[in-house]
This record gives structure tokens, C-alpha cells and sequence, in this order.
């Protein structure tokens, strides 16, 4: 009995470990441990054997079928995992899918960033049209008829008195037309000018212009804004001047510098060596202005402004070539 137990034993651990898939497991299981498998049968003829004997050959048997069960289980989860490595349906080494997050092309962040700061100071935002007249792209702006920036090589025309504006200073006027002082807007957008396109120039750019008309207005406010603008913008204690300059509808007219954000005004590559770099230019709004929007010079005066997104925006990011921002290059867009 003893060794008819122990060869039952053996040769059901043999069927289990050679059992390819489940219901070959299932059959080995069935075969020993069935209602009628072999070791079941066994265990059921322990009644017979002599009380002497059956203590023993009852340890032995309980030992053979608890070794077996346990067996069966081991070779069950064994079938498991390879079934699971064979699986073609998920490798958990593979990289995650990536999910694409849309953002704000840098150009746009900077604009609403300037225009954010001059809002809170009271600024109201207006938009023009891209497409002008001659009349509010030069004329109203006081630009004599045979200023060279008319002229066909700066200025793209799309028929003889239409042009794309070069500028943003039209909104200027437009504004003007349609409501009366006090006036503080600022009027963002894209302008186009007919430039060799280089690292530095591009057809197209953006510019954001600023304008405040009202009673008493004087350069003092002008360069009070704007040095608020600077501190918010480039941070505090960044050292601006001002320059004199000539724009047809401004006069004065000046230029803003603000110290070299790369080298403090050392000079550097950045600021070819001079310490400064330009970002605006401003002055107060020329009365000639006044008179084409049917405004009295002698009761209203007024400063405006105006600066390139692109450039500010290369400032900020050391970017060293405007063109990137019309490539829409994602792996330069993906940086903001
Ligand atoms: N429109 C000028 C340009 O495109 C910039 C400018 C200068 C705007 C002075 C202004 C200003 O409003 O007062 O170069």
C-alpha cells in the first residue's frame, strides 16, 4: 500500500508538470484527484488496511495528496504567466501615448502680456483693420505725400490707394474718429512692410501702439508710463532713456532705450557693444493729427507709442532670428 501511495504520488506530479494548458491540467487533476481519480481511491481504501497500519499509510496518503494539490496550483499560475507573456496585446515596456497640449504661439503670449500691463493701468484694448487706405496708413498721420515710406519699396499696395498697413498708428486715428478724448487705448496687431527678409527683418511682424489724449497731457505722463511698463515688463530698476527721434505725427518725438538685459550696459554681442537697445518708439501726439480727427490743439494734447512685439519678444527669449516665429516649427513652438 505504502509504495503502490508513493508511485500513484510520483506519477501524478509527472502528468502535472507535463500539462501544456489548462484542460490538460484539468485532466491530470481529474485522473488523481477525481471523484473516482486514483489517489481518491486510494484514500478511500485506508478503511480496510489494520488498525496497526492505518495511522502511517493515513500520514503518507494526506502527505502524497497535499504535495499533489500543491502542485497543481504551482503548474496553474506557471500556464497563467506564460499565457501573459505570450499576449501580444499589452507591452508594458512601450513608452506612454503622449497626449499633444495646444499653447499660445510665443508672439501672443508677449502681446497680451504688454497689453495686460497697460489695462491695468487704465488702457482700453482697440483693433483696426489690416487692409488701410493711404488716407489713415500716412496721410492723417501727417506723412508728407513723397515720404519715402510710401514708397513701393516699403509699402506693399494692393491697389492705388489701399495698402496692407504698415503700422499699427492708423488704429490711432480710427479711434480717434470714433469717440471723443479722454482717450487711453492701446491697439495691438500684425503689420506688413515690403523688408529684406533677414535674421532681423521679416515681411511680417506685430507691433502694439498705444495712445492717451485728454486735457493737460504731457511728455512727464509719457515717460511715466512708460517706465512703469518697463519696470513690469523687464523687471524693476531696469535703467530706460530717452532719445530724440522724428515720426511724422508725434513731436516731440523721442525713442525708448532700456538698458542691455544681457550685459547690464557693459556692452555685449546683443547691444553691438553700445549697452542700450531700443524697444518704442513714443511722442507727443502732433496737433496736425488733431486736426485731421476734427480735434482742438488747443484744448486737448496727448502722447502715443509704439513698439514690435517680435522684438521684445527675441529680447526676452534670446531668440536671434525673427523668422522662427513664422515658421511654426513645433519644436521651436513646443519651448513656450
Ligand atoms: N509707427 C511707428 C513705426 O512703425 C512706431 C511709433 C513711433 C508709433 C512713435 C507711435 C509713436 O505711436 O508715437 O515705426
Amino acid at each position: 500500500m505504502q509504495e503502490e501511495l508513493e508511485q500513484v504520488g510520483r506519477q501524478a506530479l509527472e502528468e502535472i508538470s507535463r500539462a501544456k494548458n489548462d484542460s490538460e491540467l484539468e485532466e491530470a487533476r481529474i485522473h488523481f484527484l477525481g471523484r473516482k481519480g486514483k489517489i481518491t481511491l486510494l484514500l478511500r481504501s485506508l478503511g480496510s488496511l489494520s488498525v496497526q497500519d492505518r495511522p502511517a499509510i493515513g500520514r503518507l496518503a494526506n502527505q502524497v495528496k497535499a504535495k499533489v494539490e500543491k502542485a497543481l496550483v504551482e503548474r496553474r499560475q506557471a500556464l497563467g504567466s506564460q499565457v501573459q507573456e505570450a499576449a501580444p496585446s499589452l507591452d508594458i515596456t512601450l513608452p506612454g501615448r503622449r497626449r499633444w497640449i495646444g499653447r499660445l504661439h510665443p508672439l501672443t503670449q508677449v502681446t497680451q502680456e504688454i497689453v495686460e500691463i497697460f489695462t491695468a493701468l487704465g488702457f482700453q484694448v482697440a483693433r483696426g483693420p489690416e487692409v488701410e487706405t493711404e488716407y489713415y496708413n500716412f496721410e492723417a498721420l501727417n506723412f508728407p505725400k513723397d515720404h519715402p515710406a510710401r514708397d513701393m519699396q516699403d509699402t506693399y499696395y494692393l491697389a492705388d490707394d489701399v495698402v496692407l498697413r504698415t503700422h499699427t498708428s492708423p488704429v490711432q486715428i480710427r479711434v480717434m474718429e470714433s469717440q471723443r478724448p479722454p482717450i487711453r487705448v492701446v491697439m495691438p496687431g500684425r503689420v506688413y512692410r515690403n523688408e529684406e527678409i533677414n535674421p532681423r527683418s521679416f515681411t511680417v511682424f506685430y507691433q502694439i501702439e498705444g495712445l492717451y489724449v485728454d486735457r493737460h497731457v504731457t511728455f512727464g505722463d509719457l515717460k511715466g508710463v512708460l517706465a512703469a511698463f518697463v519696470e513690469r515688463f523687464f523687471g524693476p530698476k531696469t535703467p530706460l532713456r530717452f532719445r530724440p527721434s522724428f515720426f511724422p505725427f508725434t513731436e516731440p518725438s523721442a525713442e525708448v532705450d532700456i538698458a542691455c538685459i544681457i550685459c547690464g550696459g557693459k556692452g555685449c554681442r546683443l547691444c553691438k557693444y553700445k549697452g542700450w537697445l531700443e524697444i518704442l518708439g513714443a511722442g507727443m501726439v502732433d496737433p496736425a493729427v488733431f486736426t485731421y480727427v476734427n480735434y482742438d490743439p488747443e484744448e486737448v494734447s496727448g502722447y502715443a507709442f509704439g513698439m514690435g512685439v517680435d522684438r521684445i519678444a527675441m529680447l526676452r527669449h534670446g531668440i536671434d532670428d525673427i523668422r522662427l516665429f513664422y515658421e511654426n516649427d513645433l519644436r521651436f513652438l513646443q519651448q513656450f
